[in-house]
């Protein structure tokens, strides 16, 4: 409300994200009209939000595969904190479908239409994050050529999604808090301060309790992110889900390489049953992409899964009627792709876990054939 009604103090008012404008002196009557107007409009964008949270609502639940107890649990928090701006924070294992999560809870939103912007906070040079994060101005440092915009106001009306949040440095932390507070972003090397509107979701798979205890996390900070917490189980806790995502993945795999794979034989599924998935979902996919890179075609068999229980087929082989000892070399390539798959094809990373140079990954995968 003004005094001094302008054409451009108005069209100021509107940018700035006023509804309406009124001048003084003040008429009731001219008020309640106003009102009358923003209450329906609030009304009818909220109906607006549930409609498209039920409609997202299906597309998630195919999404998110899985029926056992605690993925119930899970679909159920989802569905609850979707239509709310609240902070989540999601734990779990690596590989458990944390993004996946992430993503469902934004698209159930009434943000969807927004941004939904993952960001990995391990994957980004300490001294590049806080530009990265909140933008910076031209001149801000050497290498800041224009103004940046920053994640963060880059998620602007969406949803921003903080993956290994465990690893922010306590620097960052700070910052990271202040702006959950004031829910306002100051780019590197400016003075003022822009408001955003963005959700928080972050992840980690680490034990936040312990980073807390040792002092690498602020408890502040986590308190701000732990509003609405997801605790996503690990594979092996929900076995009985298995048939359904090796299905999804059936589904999913089949399209991409145009086959018409049917299923599974009964002994691979049990050898996919009693295994431990230390890489979780992400692994069991893994398993599966690779059984139709290795040539399945009407079912997926026990042969196609050469990845699987690598300590199991060398005993086995030992006791086998033959007596024949299993070839080093085999039990060798056993190894090399089961560490490939856990650690979803980092050559470097599978061969420092065996302790085995990079080259020779590659030259044991030239003779395997599959490079
Ligand atoms: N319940 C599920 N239903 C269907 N697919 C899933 C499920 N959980 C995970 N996946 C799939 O497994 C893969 C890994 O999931 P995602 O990337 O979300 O895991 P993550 O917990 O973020 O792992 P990391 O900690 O390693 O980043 C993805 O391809 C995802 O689609
Ligand atoms: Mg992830």
């Amino acid at each position: 409300m003004t005094g001094y009604p302008t054409i451009a103090s108005a069209v100021e008012a509107l940018k700035e994200g006023a509804y309406d404008y009124l001048s003084k002196p003040l008429i009731l009557d001219e008020l309640r009209h106003l009102m009358a107007r923003v209450t329906e409009k609030r009304f009818l964008k909220g109906e607006v939000q549930s409609l498209r949270a039920r409609l997202g609502e299906e597309l998630t639940v195919n999404e998110l595969v899985g029926n056992a107890q605690p993925m119930q649990r899970v679909k159920e928090i989802i569905s609850k904190v979707a239509t709310t701006d609240s902070p989540v924070l999601i734990e779990g294992e690596s590989g458990t479908g944390k993004e996946l999560v992430a993503a469902a809870i934004h698209r159930l939103s009434g943000r969807a239409k927004g941004p939904f912007i993952p960001v990995n906070c391990s994957a980004i040079p300490e001294d590049l994050l806080e530009s990265e994060f909140f933008g910076h101005v031209r001149g801000a440092f050497s290498g800041a050529v224009s103004d940046a915009l920053g994640l963060f106001r880059g998620a602007h009306e969406g949803t921003i999604f903080l993956d290994e949040i465990a690893e922010l440095s306590p620097g960052l932390q700070v910052k990271l808090l202040r702006v959950l507070q004031e829910m306002q972003v100051r780019p590197v090397g400016s003075t003022k301060a822009h408001p955003v509107d963005v959700r928080v979701i972050a992840a980690t798979n680490r034990d936040l309790d312990r980073t807390i205890a040792d002092g690498s996390f602020r408890q502040d900070l986590y308190y701000r992110l732990n509003v609405v917490r997801v605790s996503l189980p690990p594979l092996r806790t929900r076995r009985e889900d298995i048939p359904a995502l090796v299905n999804h993945f059936l589904r999913r795999y089949n399209r991409r390489f145009r086959r018409d794979v049917k299923g599974m034989t009964p002994d691979a599924l049990a050898a996919l049953s009693g295994y431990d998935f230390p890489g979780n979902v992400r692994e069991l996919e893994n398993v599966i992409e690779r059984a139709f890179a290795m040539g399945a075609r009407e079912q997926i068999t026990l042969a196609d899964l050469p990845v699987l229980g690598t300590a199991s087929v060398p005993s086995a082989t030992i006791a086998s009627p033959s007596g024949n000892v299993p070839r080093l070399a085999d039990v060798e390539k056993d190894l090399i792709l089961r560490a490939l798959a856990f650690y979803k094809d980092d050559k470097e990373a599978a061969a420092s876990a065996l302790g085995i140079s990079r080259r020779t990954i590659y030259r044991r995968l030239k003779e395997y054939g599959m490079l």
